[in-house]
Order: C-alpha cells, then structure tokens, then sequence
C-alpha cells in the first residue's frame, strides 16, 4: 500500500489523525485527510466546552461537520473527550458535589447519545492522574467533589449511553513504565477484576527531546494488553526534523504492530502548519503539506512504500 491508512490496514489497524473543523474548506488539508487515514479524533469539537458550553444547553455543530465527514469518506471516529479537567466550562466547576454528578451523567448521556453507533471509541476520561511519582489522582471538580470513583462511575455511564462504543481511558506521560503509568495500571487492573467496563486504553504519545519515545514503549504497551484491554495510540506528536524525527516515528509504529492489541495510532494533527505545538514541526506533513521524512518512516514500518 502507499498511502498510511493502506498500509496499516494491511496489519489491521487503523491509521487516524486529529482534525480541526475549521480547517474543513481548506483544499489540500482535506485532500490529504482524505488521501491518507481512515480514522478521525476532533481536536477540540468534541470537548465538554465546545459540546456544553451551558448546563443543558447542547451544541454537536462544529463537531457534527467532522462526523460527517468521515461518514462520507467511510473513516472511523475516535470521541474525544467526555470527562476531562481542562476545556471545561466554568459552570461546572461551581456545582455541588451532587449537582456534578448529575451534570456529569447527563453530559455523557446526551454527548455519546447524540452519535451513537458513530464512534468508535470514547475517550471517556482524559489525564486523571499527576504527573510525578506520586501516582495520585490530578486534582479536578470531578476528582476533589466525587472522589476516586467518579471515574468508574463515568465509565458506567458511557457503557449504557452507547454500548457499541469501546470506552478508553487516555492519558499522557504513561508512555512508559513509571509512577504515572503504574497508577493507570493498577486502576484498569482493578476495573478488569470487578467488571467495571473499559475496552482500551489510550496512550497520547506527545514526544520532545525532554521526554522522547521511552525505551521501554513497546513492553508498556504490552502489559496494558495483558490486562484485557485494547491499547491506541492516541494523540502521536514527535518534535524534532529529519532522520532522528523519522526513526523515533517508526519506533513507535513497529512498538504498535508488535503489541497484537494495539489497534490502531492517530497522530495530533495533519501538517506542521496546524500543530498545537505552535513553534513546532512534530507531524507527517510540514506546513505546505509536503511528506516529511517521517512520513517516510511510518509509511514503511507500516510495510507500505
Ligand atoms: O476556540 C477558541 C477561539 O474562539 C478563541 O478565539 C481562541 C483564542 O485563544 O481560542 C480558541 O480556543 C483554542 C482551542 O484550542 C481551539 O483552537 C484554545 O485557546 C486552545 O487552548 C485550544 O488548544 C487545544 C488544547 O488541547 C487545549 O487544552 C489544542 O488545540 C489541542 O490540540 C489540545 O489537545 C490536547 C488533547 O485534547 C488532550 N491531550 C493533550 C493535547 C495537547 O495539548
């Protein structure tokens, strides 16, 4: 195959990508949408501000144009995301503990029902945990008012809302063995044991010279799948250029192909010009949509050429 979503598809996994739909009328980011990847995650539509932006007060329309088009193309929607500390209107925040809890279930009610048996996967909760070696939970209106069992409350939920819809907890810095990943760990453990529903677990994947692709990546993946989930990699982003860019890229495609329940990668955006990395070129295409080295390297440890 020589296009990224042929080539994966060859191996069984999808190959996605963040949109933004307000790029939707630009000619050759949708071309290259088009062209090259079969799955989709809005890169912000679907965000609890965005979607809700007052209590009870719904708007799918700038998230409904992503949807649709993929529908038309035939590509996979990832939903991104339903319960998340950041991008959350302030109203929420200035709930009561109970009046959360309501708001909480009847935004993923009404959010996963408005596209239900369109999605793919949910991201059902977003970066839960701290950063460090603590291994505790991020402080939050849900975690601070609900405590630790809004997120297995939130999965609950999300199973009923849409039954077909694999519900994924996704997080960074998880992308390899440490404290942060270790607390993901034993909490997807624990919800395999009591029948909590989650399917897979999303790893973001934002990688820089401060923080590159982990030497471990491959065998952290693995013992996610060796819990019973699916694991995705979900929001795939590479600072740098050039070869040491391109190898780093492929690094992550073999770690995936070599892990039978990683299902599939999305990358955080098309071209460099879109990155929200803003001084960045982190992507597959640069910012005149040609194919960077990169893309090279994913294309063929993808086995495509
Ligand atoms: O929509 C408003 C617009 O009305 C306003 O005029 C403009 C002025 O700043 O801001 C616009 O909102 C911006 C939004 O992107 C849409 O472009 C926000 O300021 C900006 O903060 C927001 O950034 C997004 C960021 O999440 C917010 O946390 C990025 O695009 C998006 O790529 C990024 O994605 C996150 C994932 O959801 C979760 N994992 C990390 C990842 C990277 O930070």
């Amino acid at each position: 195959a020589s296009t990224l979503a042929g080539a994966a598809a060859e191996k069984g996994r999808y190959f996605g990508t963040a949109v933004a739909a307000g790029h939707l009328g630009e000619a050759p980011y949708v071309s290259t949408l088009n062209a090259e990847f079969d799955s989709v995650t809005p890169e912000n539509e679907m965000k609890w501000d965005a979607v809700e932006p007052s209590r009870g007060s719904f708007n799918f329309a700038n998230a409904d144009r992503i949807v649709s088009h993929a529908q038309s193309r035939g590509m996979k929607v990832r939903g991104h995301t339903l319960v998340w500390h950041s991008q959350l209107p302030s109203w929420v925040g200035n709930l009561s503990a109970g009046d959360l809890r309501t708001a909480m279930n009847n935004h993923i009610n009404q959010v996963m029902g408005h596209w239900k048996g369109k999605i793919h996967s949910w991201d059902v909760v977003n970066e839960a945990f701290q950063d460090g070696s603590s291994g505790a939970r991020r402080n939050s209106p849900f975690q601070d008012k609900l405590g630790n069992g809004f997120i297995e409350e939130a999965f609950r939920a999300a199973r009923a809302a849409d039954p077909a819809a694999k519900l994924c907890y996704n997080d960074y810095n998880t992308d390899g063995v440490n404290a942060k990943s270790n607390a993901v760990y034993n909490m997807v453990r624990d919800f395999k044991a009591r029948g909590v529903p989650i399917d897979c677990v999303g790893f973001q994947s934002h990688f820089n010279s401060a923080s590159p692709v982990p030497a471990d990546y491959q065998a952290n993946l693995q013992r996610f799948a060796d819990l019973g989930v699916d694991v995705q990699i979900t929001e795939l982003d590479i600072e740098g250029s050039g070869t040491s860019q391109a190898t780093s890229y492929a690094n992550v495609v073999k770690a995936c192909l070599a892990v039978t329940r990683c299902t599939g990668i999305t990358v955080w955006g098309i071209t460099d010009k879109y990155s929200w990395r803003a001084s960045g070129t982190p992507l597959l295409f640069d910012s005149n949509y040609n194919k960077k080295p990169a893309y090279t390297a994913v294309l063929n440890a993808l086995g495509g050429t």
